[in-house]
């Protein structure tokens, strides 16, 4: 039986630490810090080896081990089984990749994976956080959900609330941001959806003011629970490997929930002894939205066991606020100025030896033209860990003979538009969507044949282009 001593929130702040009972509702700690979600392992049933877990297989007619996330409760164990809410999220691929292994620049004694998250209910890897910090706000008797998004976090929301009927969705995004394949998903599910004159930091700081006075639960990733739901893609990763840690894990960077989530749980597997060592982390930044990457490996920002200097953090936020400078990406899923969990993921890229780079709009459209050539398909941010690796490859900062995983975070039909613009012929829709954002040329581009309806022309063209 869990109790709440067993599991608790504290403060990231190494010089705060203050805890909080598992029923408050709380998106930081009094001194203004993110949260984390801490468990008490000595009292708690810990798994002696990571292959503990296949035994739930055999029982996935049970909704919790059906999950690809609850099956892994015990390595988050805040919730009692009856309160746990569950859609059949996290029903995802590892997929070796030898296309897009030879397009990163791997040589044959490397492997590239792609953990494939569009498999998601909702098409987006958001569903493992939004079960988790669901089953916190029905554990703590929430009546309303509320999230800013750039499209996936609303559409996750919008299926939890839809499918179980516990809350209903309040989601704010902004206006022009969000691409259709998402905003459809919001309005089909029956979401209360406020578009905010703005982009997701307008968003994101509004909804913030607004579930506060109006005492509606918050679902963003500054919410520890979220990321606790998010820990599982990398369980599911080591399930593929067969509990072998890979090499590389690249993941694009937004709102950084997810590399704070996988940082978070290789400490945590390491502390438990469950594995021996932590694989590197490449986070991928849209050159656009390329926070991260500025204060990371340009400003030098570290963690420091929480003891770095982040002084330089505010610096740039002011510089960027003086100069009006916003971020500007075709992967508008990671069109994000101010990541709320920079200070998590600092202690992510410290855990796990990371690095951050920054991929042009060239560079991300192709590798996403690639990642589809090869049999799966993404949205723009997602093939940001693809144009990544390849980066990182060609630097020599991943060896020609690793195993890296990328992972794919969104499902191809996300964003349809910027696919279409990528192989069409029509050039002043090549322009319009992507010339308008530098990108060049489509080097990948599988371009549809226009002909008359006429059978002679028709199969003349097939026997032309086939
Ligand atoms: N990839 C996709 C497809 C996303 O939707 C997001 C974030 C990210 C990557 C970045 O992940 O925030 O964990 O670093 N989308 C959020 C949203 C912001 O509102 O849907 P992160």
């Amino acid at each position: 039986m869990i109790t709440t001593e067993t599991a608790f929130q504290r403060c990231l702040a190494a010089t705060c630490g203050k805890t909080y009972g598992l029923n408050e509702v709380r998106t930081a700690c009094t001194c203004g810090s993110l949260l984390d979600v801490v468990y008490d392992w000595d009292r708690l049933p810990v798994p002696k080896t990571l292959a503990h877990f296949e035994q739930y297989w055999s029982r996935r007619y049970e909704p919790l081990n059906y999950s690809g996330v609850w099956r892994f409760r015990e390595l988050f164990p805040f919730a009692p089984d009856d309160k746990i809410v569950t859609i059949g999220e996290g029903q995802t691929l590892l997929q070796l990749n030898a296309g897009v292994s030879d397009y990163i620049g791997l040589d044959a004694g490397g492997q590239t994976y792609l953990q494939y998250e569009g498999m998601n209910p909702s098409g987006s890897f958001k569903d493992n956080g939004m079960s988790a910090a669901f089953t916190h706000a029905h554990m703590t008797g929430a009546e309303r959900a509320a999230c800013a998004s750039t499209g996936n976090t609303s559409a996750s929301l919008a299926l939890y609330c839809c499918v179980t009927k516990l809350m209903k969705a309040v989601i704010f995004i902004g206006s022009g941001k969000i691409s259709y394949g998402k905003l459809s998903q919001a309005l089909d599910y029956g979401a209360l959806t406020v578009q905010i004159a703005g982009d997701f930091d307008d968003a994101m700081s509004r909804v913030k003011e607004v579930s506060k006075e109006l005492g509606i639960y918050l679902v963003n990733s500054v919410n520890p629970f979220r990321l606790e739901g998010q820990k599982s893609i990398m369980y599911r990763v080591l399930e593929g490997l067969r509990w072998q840690v890979p090499d590389w894990i690249v993941v694009p960077g937004g709102n950084l929930g997810n590399s704070s989530a996988f940082g978070k749980a290789f400490i945590e597997l390491k502390q438990l002894g469950l594995i021996n060592r932590i694989p590197r982390l490449a986070i991928i930044n849209a050159a656009g939205a390329n926070t991260l990457y500025e204060l990371y490996e340009k400003h030098g920002v570290r963690w420091q066991q929480g003891k770095g200097d982040l002084s330089q953090v505010c610096h740039f936020y002011d510089e960027m606020d003086r100069t009006n400078s916003r971020a500007d990406t075709i992967a508008s899923a990671i069109e994000i100025n101010r990541p709320v969990n920079l200070n998590k993921c600092l202690r992510a890229l410290e855990a796990c030896d990371g690095v951050v780079r920054q991929v042009s709009e060239q560079e991300i459209l192709d590798a996403k033209a690639q990642v589809g050539a090869n049999g799966l398909g993404c949205e723009p941010a997602s093939a940001a860990s693809v144009a990544g690796a390849k980066q990182l490859v060609a630097q020599g900062i991943i060896g020609r003979d690793e195993r890296i995983v990328c992972i794919l975070t969104g499902h191809q039909l996300k964003d349809p538009t910027a696919t279409v613009a990528y192989h069409t012929t029509d050039q002043d829709q090549f322009k319009k969507v992507l010339g308008s954002r530098g990108v060049k040329r489509a080097t990948y581009a599988n371009r549809a044949v226009a002909v008359n309806n006429d059978l002679g022309e028709i199969i003349r063209a097939i026997e032309l282009n086939s």
